[in-house]
């Protein structure tokens, strides 16, 4: 087998490059693994490197032929193992005596097999392995990428919203997206919407996660910054009254955003004309604590259990009608399996720009008839 280059090797891949990783340093001296992603930034590509030095990885992005210049450099010749894998193929390479190395591999990169049986063999869109450090600093994966037992079902369920998410997006080519994520907490869910548009579909990508506690906004930040994720960022704000990110907004998310936190955001997606909404309510309070008797819906009246059920569905319902009203297709959908979560609705809506009142008008004729308030139904009574 003809011996390689390394940085010509890595110069023929780089336009398809998903990753590469150069391990076991002649020098004690260099960093022990290097490792490159490449990542979409204000429409250009750029490449991050990770520089593994004892406990602590320091971070920084270049260009293509910054990253290079830096393989010629500082890496090629220096490190014994290399591994380059593009969308297509993997290829490990190992340093020979002469300074080159030898390439074995290069088959096609396996895809991922149908589901089996059991959940845990099931194969996710963002796999376990899958160098996603900042799930590492989240606490979702363990530093060499297995997922942290006690997370297993948060995995489950930001994996799922992504593949929800990416069947959205199958026939897109769009090129840019800013995205607004609300009551977002630890950010799971937005720092993977951040890797899977940025490094899966190399968009140049904006994400403003909205949270209440200001400690985990600040935790955020510091991750998203430890790893140059410039387009994304988390502000300190109560969505229900604060003054919110003012621009032109593609898509709205929220993952179990409490009570009415999602109403704020399916209101202001209205407002922002927001193309996509994909939405996990949380706990629905509002129509059980105010509902009183009225008419039919009083068979699901008489146990705590049933009422329960019952007004957080309506709440959905409602929800959904207003958003029909308001222009857009919705479907509510199954978003993981009861054992996973209960919050387990997902309202997916899609602006179409076909409006009318109807909804509106049936739900507003309920809410009169059974006393009860809905956040979005106040907040859209006016238009
Ligand atoms: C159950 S957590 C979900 C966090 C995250 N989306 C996830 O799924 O891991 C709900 C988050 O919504 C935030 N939240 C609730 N009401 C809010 C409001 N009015 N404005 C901003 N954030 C809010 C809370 O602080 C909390 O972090």
């Amino acid at each position: 087998m003809k011996e390689k280059n390394l940085t010509n090797e890595l110069s023929a891949a780089l336009d398809r490059l998903s990753k590469a990783v150069f391990s076991q340093p002649l020098d004690k001296s260099a960093e022990q693994k290097l490792t490159v992603r490449p990542l979409q930034h204000k429409g250009q590509r750029l490449f991050q490197i990770e520089r593994q030095r004892g406990a602590q990885a320091f971070h920084q992005n270049l260009e293509g032929e910054a990253l290079l210049q830096l393989c010629a450099d500082e890496l090629d010749g220096r490190y014994r193992q290399a591994l380059i894998v593009t969308e297509e193929s993997a290829a490990q390479y190992s340093l020979r005596q002469n300074g080159l190395y030898k390439k074995s591999g290069g088959a096609a990169v396996p895809r991922p097999a149908a589901a089996q049986g059991h959940d845990r063999e099931k194969q996710y869109l963002l796999r376990e392995g899958e160098a996603i450090p900042a799930l590492v600093d989240l606490g979702v994966f363990t530093p060499d990428y297995r997922i942290v037992k006690a997370r297993y079902d948060k995995y489950r369920q930001i994996n799922r919203f992504v593949e929800l998410i990416d069947q959205a997006f199958t026939d897109s080519d769009e090129k840019a997206i800013t995205i607004l994520d609300f009551g977002c907490g630890k950010s799971y869910l937005t720092f993977i919407l951040y890797y899977y548009f940025a490094v899966r579909r190399r968009m140049d990508v904006k994400i403003i996660g909205y949270d209440l506690k200001a400690d985990v906004v600040e935790h955020c930040n510091a991750i998203a910054e430890k790893y140059g994720y410039d387009g994304l960022r988390f502000v300190h704000a109560d969505v229900s009254k604060d003054v919110l990110y003012g621009e032109k907004v593609d898509m709205v998310v929220t993952l179990h955003a409490c009570d009415t936190a999602t109403d704020y955001a399916l209101h202001y997606a209205i407002e922002k004309g927001a193309k996509r909404i994909f939405s996990v309510p949380c706990c629905q309070h509002e129509i059980n604590a105010t509902m009183h008797k009225g008419g039919e819906l009083d068979v699901f009246l008489r146990h705590g259990i049933v009422r329960e059920r019952m007004a957080a569905l309506l709440t959905d319902s409602i929800r959904a009608q207003i958003l029909e009203d308001r222009g857009y297709t919705v479907d509510l959908i199954e978003f993981t399996d009861f054992d996973s979560t209960p919050k387990n609705i997902m309202i997916r809506a899609r602006y179409t720009g076909k409006k009318s009142r109807t909804g509106r008008t049936a739900a507003f004729e309920l809410a009169e008839r059974y006393g009860f308030r809905q956040t979005l139904l106040e907040l859209e009574k006016d238009d």
